[in-house]
């Protein structure tokens, strides 16, 4: 039985309802958040809170977050995932249920709160090392994909178009540069320079994407945050993607062509070890074997 957060009360999945009424329903107005959790502690999670913060501020959606740490730890515990190698929290606030008008509603909404947790999985390290491949797709989206919306019909579709053409992953190109993911960001490798679109309002800022980061840094890996032109990108020496859930994730082919010598490059297999370590999972390190 799976126990969901709802407007300040746990309950099963089955008896969360939400009116049909919703501004998240209706018109997607509203915002997410996932957190990772390994061996039951949560990941970084000042940071997801502070990026939800954000997104809500942005959105002047009014709704504080200072219960959310319990919400996270309490799903964690409910959902027995205390001791799973690795889970994540969803967290989704809305600007609430009123008659339908794109304007934001008169008078005070209360925003809609939702939140439940899951286990994921990180594959064996044999899998991981064979990685998979992408295919490269026009960005569709709007121009403040900082903000983390549920508002992500292009993404779906985007995705929807890498698992018909068989791969695991899209590139999103805008303005003729490769920027991010579906639901992940997007890192290339040259000539040993870890390389990533800067941190502007035409990405998601990952947090996955900051702790890569910081360990290349303290790694003394060379690092260049700007925008990647899409023909160069084919030629890097290395593709990976990285995110919550996604973690450190080696791309071996690229719209069919094979990216390096078609497996993890070793930048990205230096990265991934030191993920591993930064979040300190005994079990999925276990797991992996
Ligand atoms: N996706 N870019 C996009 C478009 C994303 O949706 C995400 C996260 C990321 C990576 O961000 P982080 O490292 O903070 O998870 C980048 C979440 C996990 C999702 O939609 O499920």
């Amino acid at each position: 039985m799976t126990t969901v957060y709802l407007n300040g009360e746990y309950m099963t999945k089955e008896e969360a309802r939400i009116s049909p009424d919703d501004r998240g329903f209706l018109l997607s107005d509203g915002v997410y958040e996932v957190t990772p959790a390994y061996d039951g502690r949560l990941f970084r999670f000042p940071q997801h809170l502070e990026r939800l913060e954000r997104g809500l501020a942005t959105l002047r959606i009014h709704q504080g977050t200072g219960e959310l740490a319990d919400v996270h730890e309490r799903l964690l515990r409910e959902n027995d995932l205390e001791s799973a190698a690795c889970a994540y929290v969803y967290v989704q606030i809305t600007r609430g249920a009123a008659p339908r008008m794109h304007q934001f509603p008169e008078g005070s909404v209360t925003p809609t709160v939702y939140a439940f947790a899951k286990a994921f999985s990180r594959p064996p390290h044999e899998e991981w090392e064979l990685g998979s491949g992408a295919i490269t797709v026009p960005d569709r989206r709007w121009s403040r994909v900082d903000i983390k919306t549920i508002s992500l019909l292009p993404n779906v579709l985007a995705q929807q178009a890498a698992a018909d053409a068989g791969v695991a992953n899209a590139v999103f190109v805008k303005d003729g540069n490769a920027i991010e993911g579906t639901h992940n960001n997007l890192f290339a490798v040259f000539d040993g320079v870890v390389t990533t679109h800067p941190a502007t309002h035409e990405i998601l800022h990952g947090i996955t994407r900051a702790v890569v980061l910081e360990l290349a840094g303290r790694m003394g890996i060379s690092v260049e945050q700007r925008a990647i032109p899409v023909e160069e990108f084919r030629t890097a020496d290395e593709i990976f993607f990285t995110g919550t859930t996604t973690e450190v994730h080696p791309t071996v082919s690229l719209d069919g062509q094979r990216v390096g010598d078609g497996t993890a490059g070793p930048v990205t297999r230096r990265l991934f070890e030191a993920f591993v370590e930064e979040v300190g999972s005994r079990r999925a390190a276990e797991a992996q074997g």
